[in-house]
C-alpha cells in the first residue's frame, strides 16, 4: 500500500513505538492523530511534533471509543489508516494477591480495546478506497513469557483474531496486518530491568521496528517480523515446550513467589 498521504490514527501514540509511527507517518506526509490517556503526555509529544493531532482516549472504555469516533471522524474524514497500537505489559507473580477487577487489565487494553476498535471503525474504513488495519501484536503472542501471563494471553489473543479479521475482510479495501514485534527498548520494558535473566542485548530499537513495520506496510505483507521475532516465529513452531521453560528463568524470584515484591 501506498504509506504516503493516508490519514492514520494511531492509539498509544505518546510512547514508544506509537511515537515513532507518529514521527515517520508524518514525515512521509500523512496526517496523523494519536491517542493515548494521560493528557500532559499528549502535550508533550504535541511540542516535539507539532504536525500531529492529539486526542485523549482510553482504548479500555467502550464510551471513549465511540467518542473518538465521532471526533475523528468529523474532523478527519478521509481516515483510511488504523494502528492499534497502546498497549500494556505487567509483570504479575500469580501467587500474589490481585483484585478481580484489576487482574485482566491487559486484556482490556491490549485485546478488548482493538477489537471495539475495529468494530467502531470498520464501517468508515470499508468507505475508503484504500484503507488498512494494522496490529500490534508481540513475539510474545507466538509463546507466553511466563513473568506476564495476562499480558501473553492479550497478544495471543489479538493475533488469533487478527487472523480471523484478515479472512473476513477479504473481499473489502482494506487490508489487514499484524506487526509481532520483538522485545524493544522502550518505557513498557523499563519495570523488567532489575529482574534476573533479563538483558537489555536484546532489545531493538523502536526506531528500528517502526522502519521495518512501514517497509512491510508499503509491501503489503500481512505479517511483519522485525528482527529477533523471524527467530522466536521458528522457534515456536520447533521448540515450544522448551522456550516455555526457558521464561520462566525470568525474573524466577519475583514469580513463584519466594519474593514478595509487588510491581
Ligand atoms: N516494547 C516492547 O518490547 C514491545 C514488544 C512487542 C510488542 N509491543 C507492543 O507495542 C505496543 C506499544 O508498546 P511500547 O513499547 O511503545 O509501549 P510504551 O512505550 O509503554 O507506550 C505505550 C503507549 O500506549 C498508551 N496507552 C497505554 N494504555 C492505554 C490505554 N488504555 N488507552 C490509550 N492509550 C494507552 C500510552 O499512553 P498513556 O499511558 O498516556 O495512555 C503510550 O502512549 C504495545 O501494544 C505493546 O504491547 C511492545
Amino acid at each position: 500500500m501506498n504509506v504516503q498521504n493516508n490519514t492514520i490514527l494511531v492509539t498509544g501514540g505518546t510512547g514508544g513505538f506509537g511515537f515513532e509511527f507518529a514521527s515517520k507517518l508524518i514525515a512521509l506526509g500523512n496526517t496523523v492523530i494519536i491517542t493515548g490517556r494521560n493528557t500532559e503526555k499528549l502535550q508533550e509529544i504535541k511540542g516535539k511534533l507539532p504536525q500531529v493531532h492529539t486526542i485523549q482516549s482510553d482504548v479500555s472504555n467502550a464510551d471513549d471509543i465511540v467518542r473518538l469516533y465521532q471526533q475523528v471522524t468529523q474532523q478527519f474524514p478521509h481516515l483510511n489508516i488504523l494502528i492499534n497500537n497502546a498497549g500494556e505489559m505487567r509483570k504479575l507473580s500469580l501467587h500474589h494477591h490481585h483484585a478481580l477487577a484489576d487482574i485482566t487489565r491487559e486484556v482490556e487494553i491490549n485485546l478488548m480495546g482493538p477489537i471495539r476498535m475495529v468494530q467502531q471503525f470498520l464501517p468508515h474504513l470499508k468507505k475508503q478506497k484504500n484503507a488498512a488495519i494494522l496490529n500490534v501484536t508481540s513475539g510474545i503472542a507466538l509463546l507466553p513469557f511466563a513473568i506476564s501471563p495476562v499480558y501473553s494471553a492479550s497478544k495471543s489473543g489479538l493475533r488469533s483474531y487478527t487472523q480471523a479479521l484478515r479472512v473476513q475482510l477479504k473481499n473489502t479495501s482494506i487490508k489487514v496486518m499484524e506487526l509481532v514485534a520483538p522485545g524493544s527498548s522502550t518505557p513498557l520494558n523499563d519495570k523488567f530491568k532489575n529482574e534476573e535473566g533479563f538483558s537489555t542485548n536484546l532489545l531493538m530499537a523502536p526506531e528500528k521496528i517502526v522502519a521495518d513495520a512501514i517497509k512491510g506496510m508499503a509491501n503489503d505483507k500481512d505479517e511483519i517480523y522485525p528482527g529477533i521475532a523471524k527467530v522466536m516465529r521458528i522457534l515456536s513452531r520447533l521448540v515450544p515446550n522448551f522456550l516455555i521453560s526457558q521464561s520462566g528463568k525470568m525474573g524466577a524470584s519475583y514469580m513463584y513467589g519466594t519474593n514478595d515484591r509487588r510491581q
